[in-house]
């Protein structure tokens, strides 16, 4: 068997072949994906799962949006790249509704959240270096943050799993206490020339920020001349109920990124900022070869104007509050605590996480874990009242079973 005959390659194929030839960095799920349709997706051998982690929190609109793909066939037929060289209007657009839709007055495309918060972090520095001097160089990120895999991003990931490996890490970052305003003004001085904060942190076990610790850190932004950057990557496009998370919190960032569901399945980041950011960033400053493309911003602005409809919102509002209400009177086993907010659901739980999630699978169901003891669910958007009655029976019948 050759990996280009794909469409008759069994779950068994498809596994050994990968074992073979992909670097193992991912612990895989013991099926193998053909097909989705809304809110379900289906392995080579037929079997139907409900679908609640969509891509992690990358497939708002779930799978086969008749209108994301005519965007994207449409588009493809005309132009698919071109590099930052050259303007194209489907970025163009993109970046005005961006910009119509939050605080933001520019935009910067990139292809993924690591990828936004890696130049996010150089803008700041610039934006410090430029106005301030060089000694404001100090990142200020939070414990249980996740803002990606590279360098800077990783650096601001304080979690020893992910960087011990990979020592030294990029100087000049440090953690203070999510969720502790006096700590956090502890760690802040004239040196600090941003904060980088998650809204809702997802990967370190889905917590919401407390409004007064976001409002709290805002002031202190103010008070020593640092910008305040919203990771909003995971938590960020209509996931909490609005469009942007920060706006359910009422503090406004200088910077926000923004990626996962950006452009409904295709790989693209974005870069949100102030003017007073904008005003300090000159040609040759950053770039990326694909950021941006025709192809994946045309696809990105019929996401983006889906979901910012205000209809649209109020659904997932809703859908949040039937999911929760759902969950806490099921009165689940194994279930310890649920945090939420919007649809972006944690649930600690006292056996290991990964067996909680093998047991769903046989249910159908499909979750993921935020640490080792942590379920969580990001279902799309498009999640209905009667899915959300399957995901919270499968997810009790899996429970049940451990
Ligand atoms: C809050 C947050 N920031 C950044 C990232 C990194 O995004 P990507 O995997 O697209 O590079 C993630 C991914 O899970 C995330 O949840």
């Amino acid at each position: 068997m050759t990996a280009d005959s794909a469409t008759e390659m069994s779950s068994q194929n498809v596994m050994s072949l990968e074992k073979k030839y992909v670097l193992g960095t991912y612990a895989r799920a013991p099926f193998v994906l053909d097909h989705g349709e809304g809110c379900w997706v289906y392995d080579t051998d037929g079997k139907a799962y409900l679908d609640c982690v969509a891509g992690i929190a990358v497939n708002a609109l779930g799978y086969g949006d008749a209108g994301l793909e005519a965007a994207l066939i449409e588009q493809a037929s005309k132009l698919w790249h071109v590099s930052n060289l050259y303007s194209t209007a489907p970025q163009v657009r993109l970046a005005e509704q961006l910009c119509e839709k939050s605080f933001a007055d520019k935009v910067f495309f990139c292809n993924s959240g690591t990828e936004a918060n890696e130049a996010a972090f150089k803008f700041a520095r610039k934006w410090a270096g430029t106005c301030l001097g060089a000694d404001k160089h100090v990142i200020v990120a939070f414990t249980g943050a996740f803002h990606g895999r590279t360098y800077g991003a990783l650096s601001a990931t304080p979690k020893e799993k992910y960087q011990a490996p990979f020592r030294p890490l990029l100087p000049g970052i440090q953690i203070a206490p999510f969720n502790d305003l006096a700590g956090t003004a502890k760690m802040m001085n004239d040196a600090v020339c941003a904060v980088i904060v998650e809204p809702v942190q997802g990967e370190g076990g889905v917590f919401p920020a407390d409004p007064e610790f976001l409002q709290g850190v805002r002031a202190l932004c103010n008070r020593y001349n640092a910008l305040l950057i919203f990771d909003e990557v995971q938590c960020g496009m209509g996931r909490t109920g609005t469009l942007w998370a920060y706006e359910g919190y009422g503090v406004t960032p200088d910077m926000l990124t923004t990626a996962k569901p950006l452009a409904g399945g295709l790989p693209m980041g974005a870069v949100l900022m102030s003017q007073r950011v904008a005003d300090v960033m000159r040609p040759g400053d950053h770039g990326s070869t694909f950021a941006g493309s025709p192809l994946v911003a045309s696809v990105a602005e019929i996401l983006v104007r889906r979901v910012s409809d205000p209809q649209f919102l109020a659904c997932v509002a809703e859908s949040s509050r039937y999911l929760l209400d759902r969950l806490q009177a099921a009165d689940l086993p194994h279930v310890t605590e649920i945090r939420a907010r919007g649809l972006m659901v944690g649930l600690d739980v006292d056996v290991a996480a990964g067996s909680a999630i093998n047991a769903a699978y046989s249910q159908g169901l499909i979750v993921t874990s935020a640490g080792p003891q942590t379920l969580r669910l990001l279902p799309p958007l498009i999640i209905t009242p009667k899915e959300i009655d399957m995901a919270v029976e499968r997810l009790g019948a899996a429970l049940r079973s451990l």
